[in-house]
This record gives structure tokens, sequence and C-alpha cells, in this order.
């Protein structure tokens, strides 16, 4: 019979080795659960799965493992709908206990999962959505984005279009965060240029219906059309653009997402069309050459920036984790790294700002067939102001 006195000691011994297991879990034994919270249905549908196969490529390449710490993956489809994105992101906090969280695409999602984010201390890398909130604003010490915001490429294209001396544009998009922040981004250097925004389009995201809108821009006659659409909308969007005979008269410019991943859709429609973005088709850049030859071997595909996006946010989390040696509540000290790193993209190598967002190239692009050609650098390193951001 077992005397109290051992019953105790046995008692501390179980004690003892349960604590060592957690700590060597952290480090070695247990899974990185990375919760992937991302459209798989709806207008954006494809670039949720760009970026999760750019994400997968990097993780393939770690031999499946990010710091020593094998991945699971647990995927919730957001359907880009804001009015789901609190319990979406709960669901993967609370329910799931993930180490990380990787969302989303859209910008009304994303600060919904930035604002749970910032209240539990979770890891968040935003692989797209450049709601300006949340490296403004929300920004946090556990907040990172591998993306843009949306100010940075309507910021470039208003300085391309002013030097290219037009006078008066009119612009059309959704009417949600990355429409009217793309805009804004876009008038702020347009106007600083010396143009004239003569007419501010818009309507709600995700319609496409898209007729009434451009028989308005038809009857204003503009120098020329500033727009931000994505995904399906922007295929719509350029379709429904020619076929109004619009394309020939008003010439049509926007954020790169407009041509981005919505090529073969296109066709012939967007033939021509110059944008801005921090990724292009035929770059000269070792990385982007073996980059985009491994993932269409493993996905018979194409890449486009979703899909850059995503192998960059599985990046920064390599880089923070493995400074950590797999430990996630060691947040400081991950965000310490991820803050002096040199980030080795398909884009071209960038560092992040001290908001957590991209300090990056903007590049020109002109549509010629099937791809976004560079043209050249519309703006260099270009940070996003972080307006609002206190860290
Ligand atoms: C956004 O909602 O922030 C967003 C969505 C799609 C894009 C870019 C930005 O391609």
């Amino acid at each position: 019979m077992k005397t109290t006195r051992t019953l105790f000691r046995t008692t501390l011994v179980a004690a003892a080795a349960a604590v060592l297991s957690t700590a060597a879990f952290a480090q070695a034994g247990a899974k990185l659960k990375v919760g992937l919270m991302l459209p798989y249905t709806g207008t954006f549908a494809a670039l949720g799965n760009a970026i999760e196969n750019g994400f997968k490529l990097y993780v393939t390449e770690q031999g499946g493992k990010i710091a020593g710490r094998e991945v699971e993956f647990v995927k919730v489809d957001d359907e880009s709908d804001p009015s789901k994105a609190t319990d979406n992101v709960n669901k993967l906090v609370k329910r799931d206990n993930v180490d990380v969280l990787i969302g989303t695409v859209h910008s009304g999602v994303a600060m919904a999962m930035a604002k749970v984010a910032k209240e539990s201390g979770t890891l968040l890398i935003v692989p797209n959505a450049g709601a300006d909130a949340v490296t403004g604003p929300m920004c946090a010490p556990n907040i990172f984005r591998s993306s843009f915001s949306n100010w940075q490429p309507g910021y470039a294209m208003g300085e391309v279009m002013a030097k290219k001396g037009i006078k008066k544009v009119a612009t059309i998009t959704w009417k949600y965060a990355a429409g009217d922040e793309s805009v804004k981004g876009f008038k702020e250097a347009f106007e600083k240029g010396g143009g004239t925004v003569v007419k501010e389009l818009n309507l709600p995201f995700p319609n496409v219906e898209f007729q009434a809108l451009l028989t308005d821009i038809a009857a204003t006659k503009p120098d020329a059309v500033f727009t931000f659409f994505a995904g399906g909308g922007a295929v719509k969007f350029v379709k429904d653009y020619a076929a109004a005979g619009l394309k020939k008269t008003i010439p049509l410019y926007g954020s790169g997402f407009l041509t981005d991943g919505t090529l073969d859709a296109q066709g012939a429609d967007a033939e021509g069309l110059f944008t801005a973005l921090h990724y292009a088709d035929s770059m000269e850049i070792a990385k982007d050459k073996t980059f985009r030859l491994a993932y269409a071997k493993t996905y018979k595909l194409q890449p486009d920036v979703y899909a850059v996006q995503g192998y960059d946010a599985a990046q920064i989390l390599g880089i923070g984790l493995k400074a950590v040696n797999g430990d996630t509540s060691k947040k400081a000290e991950f965000a310490k790294a991820v803050e002096a790193a040199k980030i080795d993209s398909p884009r071209g190598t960038f560092s992040l700002s001290k908001a957590h967002n991209p300090v990056q190239d903007i590049y020109l692009r002109q549509v010629v067939g099937k791809e976004n050609k560079l043209v050249g650098v519309a703006s260099k390193a270009l940070a996003d102001p972080a307006r609002g951001c206190k860290m």
C-alpha cells in the first residue's frame, strides 16, 4: 500500500512531467495549428485558393514544417461576409485554439479578424486585405500584413496619372473599405499632382450591375477612369466597360487587382490596360523565377499576386517562428525578428514598416496578352503613412 508520502511524490512527479511535456510540445512535439480564414466561395473564391496555394508551397519547401513544427491546417470559408466574420474568427481562436490566424481577402472581414486578434493576442498575418486600419488605428505587435494597404496602389496610380498630364478623372468602385480607401489614396496623389476627381461612383459589394454607372461615365466624359475591382467583379467590370464602348474613348486605369488572376477570363477586353501593383509578370527577379516554376509545377497554374502574398505570409511566419524556436507565446521576440527581416519575396525584397505593413515598390504594368507586363516602377519603396497607428 502506498503511503501518503509516496502518493504525494508520485503526484509531484506527474505534475513535473506535465509541465515538461508542455514545454517540449511548444518546442518540438506539438503541431503548429494554422487557422486559414479565407473566401472559398463568392467573388473572391479564386483569390482565397491562390493564397492557400502560395502558403502551402512554402510549407512544402520547408518539408511540411515551420521552425521544426509540423503544420496542421484548420480552414474556414469566410465568404467575404463581414456579418459572419466575428463568429468565424472566434471559432478558430476559441474552439480550435489555433496558434496563428492567416486571413483574409476582404477588408471588412479582416478588420473583424484584427479586432479579435488584438483582444486575444493571437498572431495574425493578413495575406491580402488592404484595410488601412489594420496597420493604422488597429495596429498591434501581434498583427502583420504580407500584402499592401489599400492606400498604396491607389496612391501610386494617382502619381502616374497626374504625371501623364491627365486632368479630369471619374472613379468607380465597390462601396466598402477597399474601394473607398483605394480611391482616397488615388485622389490624394492625383490632386497633389494637379488633377481633379470630377465624379465618384460606387455600388454595394459584391454587386456587378454596372450599366447605369457606365452610362453616367459616358455622359460625364472624363479624361480617364480610375477603378478598384477584384476577382469575379473585376472580370465582369472590364468586359462591361469594353462592351459599353468606353474602352476606346475613355482610358481605364486601376489598382492592379483589376487584371491580376483574371486575364484568362477577361481576354481581349483587358488588352492594353495600365494598372499599379506590388507585383508584375515577367520580372527579372531570381526569386520570382524559381517561385513561378515551383508554383506552376505544383498546381498546374500560373501564380498571381495573391499566391505571392500567401507565400510571403508563410515566410513571415517562418522568420518569426524560427527566432522563437517555434514557441508562439513569445510574441515580442517574434515581432522583433520580423521587423528586422528583409523578406525575399517573388515581388522583390521588402521589409515591414513599424506598423507591420510592407514597404515596397509599386510597379506600373500593362496587359499584353495573358500577362501584366512590367512597364517600370511607379513608386519606389512606398510606405503606407500608417495614420493612427500608435505602436
Ligand atoms: C480588400 O477587400 O481589401 C481587397 C479585396 C480584393 C483585392 C484587394 C483588396 O484584390
